[in-house]
């Protein structure tokens, strides 16, 4: 998507080789424009899919998530990755381990909110190593619903994410894709 790419060649800050610096527009400080584009793009690269809600995880994924949700018309749903005071009982859990952070992450949805011929659609803001999309694919087949697509803001393909969730038989579109961050440049990855 020419214009996320843009926004990310004009404002991304590469940290490292292997982390960019995006707060300036979703980590942080958030592109409402931006982010209706992303629901407008989402909804063209599934709207074949029937899907009846969207899951993604807390906090950075809401925003795209429900910019989708308002063009696909459907709920959206964002799993938790503290326990709610409200919600002890009744909860789909995985557990996600994050290799950027190095920590894990229990998170957890609401029994209520996934049924089983729920097609569910993923959306999140980074793919890296594909860990927070194959928690929340783990709930909602615990669900017994279908995972209809995952839908990524900006994957990182030097990263192993992607081959993973596509081994899987998963539906994965990556708006942006970036080949590497070498030399404090972002590169990105053609078709
Ligand atoms: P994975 O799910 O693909 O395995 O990714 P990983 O564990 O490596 O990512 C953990 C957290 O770090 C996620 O945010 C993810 O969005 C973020 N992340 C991964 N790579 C980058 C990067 O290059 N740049 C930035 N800015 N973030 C990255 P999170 O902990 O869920 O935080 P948030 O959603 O509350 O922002």
């Amino acid at each position: 998507m020419k214009l996320l790419e843009d926004k990310i060649k004009a404002e991304g800050i590469v940290l490292s080789d292997h982390v960019l610096k995006v707060d300036s527009f979703i980590n942080h400080q958030m592109d409402p424009i931006l982010m209706k584009e992303i629901g407008i793009e989402f909804a063209k690269l599934f709207g074949d899919k029937q899907i009846t809600k969207i899951l993604t995880i807390e906090s950075s994924g809401i925003a795209p998530a429900i910019m989708a949700g308002l063009e696909l018309n459907v709920p959206v749903i964002f799993a938790r990755k503290r326990k709610s005071l409200t919600l002890i009982d009744n909860l789909y859990t995985a557990t996600v381990y994050s290799f950027t952070k190095k920590e894990s992450n229990d998170i957890t949805v609401s029994k209520q909110y996934i049924q089983p011929g729920d097609h569910v659609l993923i959306i999140d803001d980074f793919l890296a190593n594909g860990q927070a999309a194959l928690g929340l694919a783990e709930i909602i087949e615990q669900a017994k619903a279908t995972v209809s697509g995952i839908g990524i803001l900006i994957e990182k393909s030097f990263q192993p994410g992607a081959t993973t969730l596509l081994s899987k038989g998963y539906h994965v579109e990556s708006l942006a894709r970036i080949a590497s961050l070498t030399d404090s440049k972002v590169t990105f990855k053609q078709d």
